[in-house]
């Protein structure tokens, strides 16, 4: 299993990091455009293999595509992130050349390959990867839900004032502040309702801590957050390569699935060795639909820039 990770930064490096020490890939390489920086961080992360005990071999490369070649996965995190105050769809102008000229350098070279964008603004990026590839829909994936929702679960943890293994929740819908849609009504404390512990008022003040939990670390780190969305990634990455048929919320193609169609925005998505195998259409309450529709409205906005 040979999986690519374009963007050695922040999201880049971490997420390599994860797939490394989860230890189920042959090889990663990791792809920079500034000269020698991918190679070092891969020297670097190598420099962990016998520490952390795994057998993944790490590679750099400065922009030479060749080095991809025959990528299973690759990762798309290469553009610039967001500093305190900005939005992800401020991010647009760089970020839609770069995810443009590096999508289709991994396809040119990996034609069977699976993407996983998380460049942002996430799902537009995602529609952009669409758009110049041509691939077929299960095989590009944006990554943005399950972050959102391991922050969901810690938001609602916190709240619940219960371990995060005995919480579960769900956050659909656009990757923006605006655009998420965190499902309350269905998150759990080890299958009991959450709405049993919690009133009303204090899971909206989840709903809107979680809203704004890329945010809040941006605020206090001067930049975007780096270890939720590694690990969130390489989850994803994992899924695949083993074939783990788990269900994540992921920015996919939609054709008519949640009535929205020509837009990528989160659902639920079952990820296999196939890349998103089935979407999964779960019953929505009018007020969800509702925020949904907002939702896609917000990204579809977004979309008619690129
Ligand atoms: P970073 O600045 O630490 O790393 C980005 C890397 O991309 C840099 O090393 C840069 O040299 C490289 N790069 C730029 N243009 C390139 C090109 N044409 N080819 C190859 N590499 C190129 O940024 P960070 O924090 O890693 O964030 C990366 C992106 O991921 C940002 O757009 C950020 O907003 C997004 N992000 C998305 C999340 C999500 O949930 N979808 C979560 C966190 C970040």
């Amino acid at each position: 299993m040979k999986v690519t990770v374009v963007g050695a930064g922040a999201v880049g490096a971490s997420c390599a990091e994860y797939i490394a020490i989860k230890n189920f890939a042959s090889e990663v390489v990791l792809v920079d455009i500034k000269e020698g920086f991918a190679e070092g961080k891969a020297m670097d992360l190598m420099q962990t293999a016998s520490l952390n005990g795994f057998d993944t071999k790490i590679t750099g490369a400065t922009n030479d595509y060749s080095k991809t070649a025959g990528s299973d996965i690759a990762v798309i995190t290469s553009g610039i992130p967001r500093k305190p105050g900005m939005t992800r769809e401020e991010l647009i102008g760089i970020n839609a050349g770069i995810v443009k000229s590096v999508s289709e350098s991994l396809v040119k070279h990996s034609p069977d390959v699976i993407l996983i964008v998380v460049s942002n603004p996430m799902d537009t990026m995602t529609y952009l990867a669409h758009k110049v590839t041509g691939l077929p829909k299960n095989r590009i994936i944006g990554m943005g839900g399950a972050l959102d929702s391991a922050r969901f679960k810690y938001r609602l943890a916190e709240a619940l004032e219960a371990p995060i293994s005995d919480v579960d929740g769900m956050v659909i819908g656009g990757h923006s502040d605006k655009g998420m849609v965190p499902l309350t009504r269905l998150a759990t404390r080890n299958s009991v309702p959450a709405s049993e512990f919690l009133s009303e008022e204090r899971l909206d003040e989840v709903l809107q801590a979680t809203k704004v939990g890329g945010a809040t670390l941006t605020g206090l780190l001067g930049t975007s957050a780096w270890y939720a969305p590694g690990a969130a990634v390489s989850g994803l990455v994992q899924a695949i390569a083993c074939d783990q048929k788990k269900i994540f919320p992921c920015s996919t193609l939609l054709d008519g699935e949640y009535g929205l169609s020509d837009l990528c925005i989160g659902v639920p998505v079952v990820l296999g060795r196939n890349g998103i195998e089935k979407i999964v259409e779960i019953n929505l309450s009018d007020a969800e639909k509702a925020a949904m529709q907002a939702s896609a409205e917000g990204v579809k906005a977004t979309n008619a820039l690129i």
